[in-house]
């Protein structure tokens, strides 16, 4: 178990980071998911010991480690860039930290080939790092950090410099190699997918603070304020307020600045909801629908302003009075063109709360039949 409490720092007089806490539970990972700049490597550094945190403690198996010394903390790190010995061999790279510790070398090379084996590299064990590619690279720097066999391992954007195909094998691989291994870990990265897959719990930051702990779901369903919601792909807010209440739906008004005329939805209620209160609302591009006739009972009238090519799917922005919303589909799908008039439709159970974990709150458990889905893409709602 790894805790983090309370760490700040400043660097040239910029603060870096500001008052940073989670924790860790063992054989879990936390994914730090944050935009370049927000601190996290930074964060990593003053885990592994590379630089001094102003203020706060390292916790890890209960000890505070602040005073020891990179070598002696039992902290795996991947950087990076990879931060391999360019003229040592593979099998050097990876007996590197255990050479350190002065491990007899019969067990040096026992734990090696067993790592090498695990990351299916043993073949490479002769070679240079420059006769790599990058994905070859990438495990041996795994492999490195692996086999001290650490109390934590921390991973810095281990994937980003790999071509997309071989990103997306990777990061399944590795998932099934740090459960398999048990690892405790913190895992960097800018991209949400790797972060909805490999996370137990995510850590959403932003200028050295983190904004949102939780579940992938939770991050993903309810995030707590509009940099969250951006962050998981959710450009949709709605802000209104809470006209009434009834068994299980609330009707609410949407009020948002750039709206010329506001417009009632209906929505699934949730046990945060309470009459007259504000609330913001967020709506997955993906559960918006767009039709040429009125259909749902949340429909409201708009026009295309732009379709936008996605990867494999189409961002269409409809402009619903002054207000822009964002549906995701597929060019297939799509039957209409720029400057088309359309209905933006959504159910009852697309809008979802910005509440954080609020509407899950222990004392809201009773009321709240939130069901959690480990699938990030099926609905999920109250
Ligand atoms: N040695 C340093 N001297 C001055 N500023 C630094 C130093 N190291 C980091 N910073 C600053 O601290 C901030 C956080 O840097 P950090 O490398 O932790 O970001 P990051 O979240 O890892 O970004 P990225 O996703 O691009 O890797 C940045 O504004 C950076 O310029
Ligand atoms: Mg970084």
């Amino acid at each position: 178990m790894i805790e983090i409490n309370n760490i700040s720092k400043r660097i040239d007089g910029q603060e870096i980071l500001n008052d940073i806490s989670f924790g860790v539970n063992d054989s879990e990972i936390m994914v730090l998911l944050g935009s370049s700049g927000c601190g996290k490597t930074t964060l990593l550094k003053i885990i592994a010991g590379l630089l001094k945190q102003d203020a706060g403690d390292v916790v890890i198996n209960g000890k505070v480690i602040n005073d020891l010394p990179p070598q002696k903390r039992n902290v795996g790190f991947v950087f990076q860039d990879y931060a391999l010995f360019p003229h040592k061999n593979i099998f050097e790279n990876i007996a590197f930290g255990l050479k350190i510790k002065k491990i007899h070398e019969n067990e040096i090379k026992k734990r090696v080939y067993e790592i090498m084996e695990i990351l299916e590299i043993t073949h490479l064990k002769d070679k240079k790092i420059p006769q790599l590619s990058g994905g070859q690279k990438q495990r041996v720097a795994l492999a490195r950090a692996l086999v001290i066999n650490p109390d934590v391992l921390l991973l810095d954007e281990p994937l980003s410099a790999l071509d997309p195909i071989l990103r997306e094998k990777l990061r399944e691989e590795l998932k099934t190699i740090l459960k398999n291994l048990g690892v405790t870990g913190i895992y960097v990265t800018h991209d949400l997918t790797e972060a909805m897959l490999l996370g137990d719990n995510v850590a959403v930051m932003n200028k050295g603070e983190i904004q949102q702990i939780g579940k992938p779901d939770e991050i993903f369903y309810h995030p707590k304020n509009e940099f969250v919601a951006n962050f998981v792909g959710v450009k949709n807010i709605l802000k209104g307020n809470i006209k009434e209440l009834k068994e299980d739906v609330a009707t609410i008004e949407v009020v948002n600045e750039d709206l010329k005329s506001p417009f009632t939805i209906k929505v699934k209620k949730y046990p945060i909801f309470e009459r007259k209160r504000n609330v913001s609302l967020c709506i997955h591009p993906e559960d918006i629908t767009l039709n040429r006739t009125k259909k749902d009972e949340n429909a409201i009238k708009g026009k295309i302003i732009n379709i936008i090519p996605n990867g494999s799917v189409l961002k269409v922005v409809v402009d619903i009075g002054g207000l822009e919303v964002y549906a995701t589909t597929t060019r297939h799908l799509l039957k209409y063109g720029i400057n088309d008039d359309v209905w933006v439709s959504f159910s009852r159970d697309a809008p979802h709360p910005m509440c954080g974990k609020k509407c899950r709150s222990p004392d809201q458990e009773a009321l709240c039949k939130c069901k959690v889905s480990k699938n990030p893409i099926e609905e999920i709602g109250c």
